[in-house]
């Protein structure tokens, strides 16, 4: 249960070299850090199917907009590299920003439709600093399989895209998303919430649970099923950013809920942004 502490590429490439050569498969868990059992469960489900578990921490500068919270995001290393270890990952990556953006760097990864609705609308550049430090990611460790957290799902799809349209030969599991007993989704910025702000935000969940429940019941009428979100959500003062039926695959609008599609939501309370979906579908028959 010992974790390697990789800092350069160099020793990222050589631990993975090392471990191709014995045969052993790569799955790679990309994070931010400040992680908690979302994190976890994804180190774990590398462990279940990977011979080499190799996390990254790396708070990727390129991803957040001006005014966004890059300086404050939380940074927990020590906590981190014990979680890590914990939960069966061997090695972590965690770059010096020189080490992914070198002096000088001006290539971004220009992303296609699936990123410009929703999160794209509100966080303009996000998915294109997500693919360029994922892709960059990919390139340095290689991995057979990725991780992903089904939490994030427009950055899921947006990974797969990036992994057809280069012709990665990378595989890439989305995990379900861990929650909180509330139901709140287990967030690294869930620790900027206040009490009160903890206790309103579980809104986000209940609002996705109602649209399930709307559907199981028979309701087809997108319009109908987000307006009882929005008025769940504004129940708790939340401020929506958007409340969405949207396809699974090409996020964009679903006027009647006929068949499978996913249901996502962005608030804020006061300063922080939360973000969570769920994929419902309609009653069988
Ligand atoms: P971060 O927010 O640290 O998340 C890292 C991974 O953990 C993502 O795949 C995310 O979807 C997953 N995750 C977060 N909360 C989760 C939860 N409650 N349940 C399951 N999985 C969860 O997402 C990023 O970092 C970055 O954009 C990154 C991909 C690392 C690129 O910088």
């Amino acid at each position: 249960m010992s974790l390697d502490l990789l800092t350069t590429i160099e020793q990222l490439r050589a631990r993975v070299a090392e471990a191709r050569a014995v045969g052993r498969t790569i799955g790679l868990v990309p994070t931010m850090g400040a992680l908690h059992a979302g994190h976890a469960s994804l180190v774990e489900a590398a462990k279940r199917e990977c011979g080499l578990r190799v996390a990254t921490i790396f708070v990727n500068p390129t991803q957040f907009g001006p005014g966004e919270d890059f300086s404050r995001y939380p940074r927990t290393l020590e906590k981190d590299l014990e979680l890590l270890a914990r939960h069966g990952a061997d090695c972590v990556f965690v770059p010096a920003a020189e080490q992914i953006y070198p002096p000088g760097d001006e290539s971004l990864v220009d992303v296609g439709s699936v990123a410009r609705p929703l999160e794209g609308t509100h966080r303009p550049r996000h998915f294109q600093g997500v693919a360029t430090v994922v892709l960059k990611l990919f390139l340095l460790a290689q991995p057979d399989v990725a991780f992903f957290g089904r939490k994030d799902y427009q950055q899921t799809l947006v990974v797969r895209h990036l992994i057809r349209d280069f012709r990665l030969p990378i595989e890439l599991r989305v995990c379900p998303t861990i929650r909180e007993p509330d139901g709140l989704a287990l967030s690294s910025r869930n620790r900027y919430l206040s009490t009160d702000e903890r206790q309103r935000a579980v809104a986000v969940s209940r609002s996705l649970g109602l649209a399930t429940r709307l559907v199981r019941e028979g309701a087809t009428d997108s319009a109908t099923i987000e307006q009882a979100m929005r008025d769940e959500l504004s129940a708790a003062e939340l401020a929506i950013e958007y409340v969405a039926l949207a396809d699974p695959e090409t996020l964009a609008p679903v006027p009647r809920v006929d068949r499978p599609i996913v249901a996502l939501v962005a608030v804020r309370l006061g300063r922080t942004r939360l973000i969570d979906n769920e994929p419902i579908a309609p009653p069988a028959g």
